[in-house]
């Protein structure tokens, strides 16, 4: 008798409803191109009807847990905004007021909110926490920002991208700064989209050579491209979009002098936006400092669409949420 390794389970079964492959979100290094794509149209469908007056109670009596043990505006308010549209409900946890904050361990608590809640939402320093939290879990778990990567930001971004171009295969975008968690999760999205991407960086803040092997699989089946310019003008020709993120994340502050004269060159001003596409738009995660890496008059200008990005955090994370915690 021969035995045949079972076909891969196909995200959207013909006729039936779509789903994740994935049961929690880590990076996108490790989200299937057609999640990506899932999620993006569940986004634009929530969207939709949000804005119509019609909201989707997908996660009726559903409870979500957000552990935070940094800062977040934009996070921790669109997860529970997000919950709270569903028909479900976000309990905010800032990490040092849990059991966590003196030592008990990811794994325990882990176990432990997996008694009590539907889903876990992180923010963190170390990724190795997050993925520890999933790995004792039984329920999904989605990393709401590490030092080594932001998927929920970079998911928003495409969808931003593709509202505004209606497509993002063979979109250029030029990604100017620190080669960062945002940079990071920005080449594993354009890698899985067909994203053409230039990534700009002073030699010593680059992007690490492991993010860029690991997506050159992704890149090549998908047909993306990615580019290295140390020179950000030239990086900036003929792009559809300019990214860029703070000179200092979070944990970094003691870096901030050095890191100001590094990335001195690296700026975002109207100078620079002159070498991108006519068309081109300015993209920021945000938070952002302006005079550091965007000119107060780039970010607050005709061409920034940061705000549609923020914005956008609500929308792709209802998705997100609905598809990982909804029933099945
Ligand atoms: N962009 C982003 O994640 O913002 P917050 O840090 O405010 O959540
Ligand atoms: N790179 C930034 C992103 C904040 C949303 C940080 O980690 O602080």
């Amino acid at each position: 008798m021969t035995t045949k390794k079972a076909a891969a389970k196909p995200a959207a079964p013909k006729g039936g409803k779509r789903k994740l492959s994935v049961t929690s979100l880590l990076t996108l290094a490790q989200l299937p191109a057609q999640d990506i794509e899932l999620i993006l149209d569940t986004a634009k469908d929530l969207k939709a009807k949000q804005k119509a007056g019609r909201p989707a109670p997908l996660l009726a009596g559903k409870t979500l847990a957000a552990i935070f043990e940094k800062s977040s505006t934009r996070t921790r308010v669109s997860f529970e905004v997000a919950m709270h549209q569903l028909g479900g409900v976000m309990y905010y946890l800032a990490g040092r007021d849990l059991q966590l904050g003196r030592g008990e361990s990811i794994a325990d608590t882990a176990r432990v909110l997996s008694r009590y809640v539907d889903g876990i939402t992180i923010r963190t320093d170390d990724h190795r926490k997050v993925v520890e939290m999933s790995k004792n879990a039984t329920i999904p778990v989605i990393n709401a920002l590490t030092d080594y990567s932001h998927p929920c930001q970079i998911l928003a971004d495409l969808f931003t991208l593709k509202e505004r171009f209606g497509k993002l295969k063979g979109l250029r975008v030029a990604y100017i700064g620190d080669g960062n968690n945002v940079a990071r999760s920005l080449i594993f999205g354009a890698a899985k989209t067909g994203v053409q991407l230039v990534m700009s960086s002073p030699a010593e803040y680059a992007i690490d050579k492991q993010a860029v092997d690991f997506s050159d699989r992704d890149r090549e089946k998908n047909h993306g491209e990615l580019y290295f310019n140390p020179d950000p003008i030239r990086a900036a020709q003929g792009a559809d979009a300019v990214y860029t993120d703070v000179w200092v994340s979070m944990g970094q502050e003691k870096e901030h002098a050095l890191r100001l004269r590094a990335f001195k060159k690296y700026q975002i001003n109207a100078k620079l936006m002159a070498n991108a596409a006519p068309s081109a738009v300015f993209m920021h995660c945000l938070p952002a400092h302006r005079g550091e890496e965007v000119s107060e008059d780039v970010i607050d200008g005709p061409q920034s669409i940061v705000f549609d990005q923020a914005e956008n955090r609500l929308h792709v994370q209802k998705a997100i949420l609905a598809l990982l915690m909804g029933d099945k």
